[in-house]
């Protein structure tokens, strides 16, 4: 029902910019028009406007050898300088980079100056630990400014980060350092969340116990938690002792423009994480120019807070580069929404006075179940833009972020990319796009994207089709660590030298996008990537399990949940007599081997599960049982009545 009102109201519901918005707004009609006329002079000017180059570039684009593209290659420059020192030779020292709150309501205010002497600090730190130009440091902090620093730090220096989510477990911790090679940790003893210290430095040690490269040499810890940790006096160092102490004086050197930045892992279709590899000028370039337009960022007035872990490519891109290169002012908060009270977002606008807001469709689902009386509670007036990331929103979520967090006037953007995008990809233009509640609308000006059938065909219209993107663009992904073949056989594949994004999306007849989710094993949860494939290696590591099927099944709060299908080994079956607890146990093996993110919502003890008569799992059918629908066509199965036994067993 709620399906069909939403799509009733898609078709009236647009909203036109408020002419005292758009007279005052970043973005212009023209930049299109740029795009269009000279793609490649378009991103050149960007570069040059947007960014500060050592060394100036002269070739904008080298696409000699796709899929491996090459963006301002000559030129040279300091992606930590262009967020950093620049503004404070600039004047602006004294500006208020970022206001930190912390969960327990401890809070600091840390100016460009301050943050720029941090940073020079911890990156002579680093290279005191012998850290040098290419090498990985893998970065496991809570979300406190040192998470900031320490990606500064070491871009500064030219090494490359692999900041790997707090909520990840060791094993995944672990996997991620042996695939980078990682020489140094830097995390700290614990952070808080939900009222709580989570420890972050016992899961790390037991991380380096079972990372099987030994490739760590340091591990830098920050006291954040206060909570007891074991010492490696031989490898560990607190942070308040070295990075403190350390001199505020470092010259920085310019890098070429693509120099690895960082490898940042997300889920695939198959069981191993991917490193995803992103490089300096051109990633700084989009991520800079997406920040400043899509968010109609005016530096010297806005106070922008994104509501991202830095774990996430959000939180790279739109936590720490986009806005740190435009010099913004921005929030930091480190904990959940509803500690110590369900308003504590709303809070923290009132007492900072935010004016642009970002976050994901599945908080504003939850704040909507609340009901708007918490927000209300607090004088959010200042809010003038909000902005939507990580899954598609549903309108009504549209409508009452707009109306009860906005005030019923202020735009809303819809922003669609991906870790491997790196930077904003399809969205509105505040101020210039009548917006269109549920649609992400309109490529970004300098991106070309298309919708494409099987075959590579362009398709129009409702039926929809695969989403592309149809030209190389300055913060792409340059590959997947270590695995070019994987890069080339995941992303290029099936289209050629068009980039094939895993997302199924149509266009309306005003020409605007609308995402249809993922068309491959990825799940969306509360807007994280996760895979069918490693939730189930997962689940057939524990003893019990004999195979498992997992599925995306659709979830009101969450977009997507994880639901799992387990058959247990003969041999155990017998001794699991309480079905309930044995469920319990698999969900919290799911959540030890991978990370809390990834515990399935229900795991479902079954007798078989449905099978293809080439053996393989029709998840499908799986998934219309998950929702509660009526099973679909079981014809193909190999035993169509396997479908009613499983019905038989999940009620
Ligand atoms: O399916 C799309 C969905 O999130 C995927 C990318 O996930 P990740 O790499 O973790 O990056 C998330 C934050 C950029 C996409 O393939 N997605 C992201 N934003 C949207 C979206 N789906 C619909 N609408 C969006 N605005």
């Amino acid at each position: 029902m709620t399906v069909q009102i939403d799509h009733a109201l898609e078709e009236i519901r647009r909203f036109r910019p408020s002419p005292e918005f758009a007279a005052q707004a970043v973005a212009e009609e023209r930049l299109y028009e740029e795009a269009a006329a000279d793609r490649l002079g378009f991103w050149a000017d960007q570069a040059r406007s947007l960014l500060t180059w050592e060394k100036p570039f002269t070739q904008t684009l080298d696409w000699t050898n796709p899929p491996f593209a090459k963006w301002f290659a000559d030129g040279e420059l300091n992606v930590a300088v262009n967020c950093l020192d620049r503004h404070v030779a600039a004047g602006l020292g004294e500006r208020v980079a970022i206001h930190w709150e912390g969960e327990p309501g401890d809070s600091r205010s840390i100016t460009y100056a301050e943050l720029t002497d941090e940073v020079k600090r911890a990156a002579n730190t680093l290279e005191g630990l012998g850290v040098k130009q290419g090498d990985r440091v893998a970065i496991y902090l809570p979300m406190i400014p040192e998470a900031v620093v320490s990606m500064l730090a070491v871009a500064r220096i030219g090494a490359i980060h692999s900041v790997v989510f707090g909520g990840f477990s060791a094993d995944s911790l672990a996997s991620r350092i042996d695939d980078a090679e990682a020489s140094v940790v830097i995390t700290a003893d614990g952070g808080y969340r939900k009222g709580r210290v989570f420890p972050l430095k016992p899961v790390v040690d037991e991380a380096l116990e079972k990372a099987e490269g030994g490739t760590v040499r340091n591990v830098l810890v920050v006291k954040r938690g206060e909570n007891e940790v074991a010492w490696n006096a031989d490898r560990d160092l607190w942070w308040h002792e070295s990075v403190a102490t350390a001199s505020a004086e470092h010259d920085a050197q310019a890098f070429d423009a693509e120099n690895p930045l960082f490898i940042l892992y997300t889920s695939g279709t198959t069981g191993k994480p991917k490193g995803i590899l992103h490089t300096s000028g051109g990633y700084l370039t989009q991520a800079a120019f997406t920040h400043k337009n899509v968010f109609d960022l005016h530096a010297e007035r806005d106070v922008y807070w994104c509501t991202a872990d830095v774990g996430w490519i959000t939180g790279h891109s739109y936590v720490v580069y986009g806005p740190l290169a435009n010099g913004a002012t921005q929030v930091l908060y480190e904990g959940t929404p509803d500690t110590p009270h369900p308003g504590r977002w709303w809070e923290i606008v009132e007492k900072y006075g935010v004016t642009i807001l970002y976050t994901a469709p599945t908080a504003i689902r939850s704040f909507m179940k609340l009901g708007r009386q918490i927000p209300h509670a607090f004088n959010l007036r200042t809010l003038r833009l909000l902005g939507s990331v990580g899954e598609p929103i549903n309108p009504e979520a549209w409508i009452w972020y707009r109306h009860v967090i906005g005030g019923g006037s202020i735009p809303v953007v819809d922003t669609w990319w991906q870790t491997e995008t790196g930077a904003i990809m399809i969205s509105a233009l505040p101020g210039v796009t009548d917006l269109k509640p549920g649609s992400a609308q309109v490529a970004v000006p300098g991106i070309s994207v298309d919708i494409l059938d099987d075959d590579g065909n362009h398709v129009e219209g409702e039926g929809g089709g695969l989403l592309t993107i149809t030209e190389p663009w300055p913060s792409m992904l340059r590959g997947i660590w270590g695995d070019p073949e994987r890069f080339k056989e995941t992303y290029w594949e099936k289209f050629g030298d068009k980039y094939f994004a895993g997302d199924g999306a149509r266009r309306d007849e005003d020409g605007d996008i609308w995402l249809l989710g993922r068309v491959d094993d990825v799940m969306n949860v509360s807007g994280h990537r996760l895979s069918t494939a490693e939730i189930e290696s997962s689940l057939v590591a524990h003893p019990w399990t004999a195979e498992a099927a997992v599925v995306g099944a659709a979830d009101e709060t969450t977009g997507q949940a994880v639901v799992a299908f387990v058959i247990l080994k003969a041999s155990q079956a017998d001794q699991v007599t309480d079905v309930s607890a044995a469920a319990d146990e698999l969900r919290k093996h799911v959540a030890t081997q991978i990370g809390a993110i990834a515990r399935p919502r229900q795991v479902f003890i079954v007798n078989e599960l449905p099978k293809t008569r080439s053996g393989k799992i029709m998840r499908r059918l799986l998934r219309d049982l998950a929702e509660g629908r009526q099973v679909g066509d079981t014809t193909t199965l190999a035993d169509t009545s396997v479908m009613t036994a499983i019905t038989a067993q999940v009620q």
